[in-house]
């Protein structure tokens, strides 16, 4: 059989594996991307982002990248794999979706399969993707093939990534669902599951991330609770843990980051909203999880007035800069909200972070931490693992807050410096 060739649109977290998995499987693989740097990074065998997969991948299976839309044209297999963000006031924009469906639409063989890789809310590929392509004259099912297959990739994960995480995937007709299959199953090592409907398809991601969003908001709120009863939450949830079933554990922190958990939710939100239907459920988890960071300068606050010390003019120094442990990604990280916050009440804030050296203040560890009086730990870092009470002695740091709860408390405390954790 002749070898098929593979586009994918938006070489980011979420495209660049696919884009080198495809290749390893043996596809011809053609990546489209606006930014330029990137494009000139791949070309070079270098990954733009940290991570493992691609780190062993990317030099053993190179892929042409390039901002040449019509080479879209040779593709038998357009995957499409742009941001889907909100905006200030947490409307989802779908700009990036349209953009690269119409340049989809406009450079299309006949015949190819086309799949909508992006977080959507339901109705997406129905009411934005497909007229796209009927307004210029194809017809769905017959020169085009249209999918929805949500990304479902967990950056930093050590055993599930691109190769076997199980998909889900949905399409407008039973041949596009067969093709759509076939090629996931050509690249997976894992469960294809076909929906029955494309909308479907596009709520079982929104659904997986509010499910994650609303756990994390319950056990924010048992953190806060149980800070006024005086109750460890992580030791009561490594407690309810021992039940075998019908429990899972979610642990508090300083807030949720990253391009999923606290933008997907709002899709959903919004889209019922236009429907008639109002999402209590998952507006109050959101508005719990977007009050975290500021909790934890609170906290902060209140630690350094037991030390008689103000936040004004009180050096703090933020340990992460990125929304998770062992990346180099930053978006929508709850550091900015904390950095926000403490600059409101006039702190003078420092920041390290191993993973994002260009947007941290210090350059390294030890700067941070001779430049500070107290600290917030905000990413869980392997790098921060030497954190303990004798280090942060030596260089006179008078509390620290941890936000993720991984600290050693009592060692912490033996040497007389103030350690807070969320919810303990
Ligand atoms: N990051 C994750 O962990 C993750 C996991 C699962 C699903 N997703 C979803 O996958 C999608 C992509 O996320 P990501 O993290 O890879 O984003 P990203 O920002 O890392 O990558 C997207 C890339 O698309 C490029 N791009 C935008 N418009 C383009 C166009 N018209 N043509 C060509 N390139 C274009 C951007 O320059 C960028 O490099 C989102 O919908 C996200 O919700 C992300």
């Amino acid at each position: 059989m002749k070898k098929q060739t593979v586009a994918v649109i938006g070489l980011g977290y979420v495209g660049l594996p696919l884009a080198v998995r495809a290749k390893e499987k043996g596809y011809d693989v053609i990546g489209i991307e606006l930014d330029k740097n990137k494009i000139k990074l791949i070309n070079k065998g270098i990954s733009p982002i940290e991570d493992e997969f691609l780190k062993k991948n990317l030099s053993l299976f190179p892929i042409k990248a390039t901002s040449d839309k019509k080479q879209i044209k040779k593709a038998d297999i357009v995957l499409i794999c742009v941001p889907t963000p909100v905006d200030k006031l947490h409307n989802p924009d779908l700009r990036p979706v349209r953009g690269a469906s119409e340049m989809t639409a406009g450079n299309l063989k006949k015949g190819a399969l086309v799949v909508l890789e992006s977080t959507v809310n339901p109705g997406v590929s129905e009411e934005i993707v497909r007229p796209i392509f009927e307004e210029r004259g194809h017809k769905i099912g017959k020169d085009v093939f249209i999918a929805h297959c949500p990304e479902r990739i967990n950056p930093g994960d050590p055993k599930w990534n691109v190769t076997n995480i199980p998909r889900v995937v949905g399409a407008f007709t039973k041949k596009g669902l067969k093709k759509a299959q076939r090629f996931y199953e050509s690249i997976v090592d894992g469960e294809i599951r076909p929906m029955r409907h494309i909308r479907e398809a596009e709520a079982c991601k929104v659904v997986e991330n509010s499910f994650r969003d609303i756990n994390i908001a319950f056990v924010n709120e048992l953190a806060k609770s149980f800070d006024k009863l005086g109750i460890d939450v992580k030791d009561v949830i490594d407690g309810a843990s021992t039940k075998p079933f019908a429990f899972m554990a979610h642990y508090p922190s300083c807030g949720i980051g990253g391009h999923c958990i606290p933008v997907d939710p709002y899709y959903l939100i919004e889209r019922a909203k236009q429907a008639g239907f109002d999402h209590k459920f998952l507006k109050t988890s959101r508005e719990i999880n977007n009050s975290m960071p500021e909790y934890t300068v609170e906290l902060l606050q209140d630690k350094l007035n037991d030390l008689k010390m103000p936040l004004n003019g009180t050096n703090v120094g933020i340990l992460g800069i990125a929304y998770k442990a062992n990346v180099d990604d930053d978006r929508e990280s709850p550091f900015y909200s904390i950095v926000s916050a403490l600059r409101k009440h006039k702190a003078r804030v420092h920041s390290f972070d191993p993973h994002l050296k260009s947007k941290s203040t210090c350059k390294s560890l030890e700067e941070l931490l001779k430049k500070s009086e107290a600290i917030i730990l905000a990413t869980n870092h392997h790098e921060f693992e030497v954190i303990n009470g004798k280090l942060l002695k030596k260089y006179g740091i008078k509390a620290v807050i941890d936000g993720k709860n991984v600290l050693d408390k009592k060692d912490i405390d033996s040497y007389g410096i103030i350690y807070k954790g969320i919810g303990r």
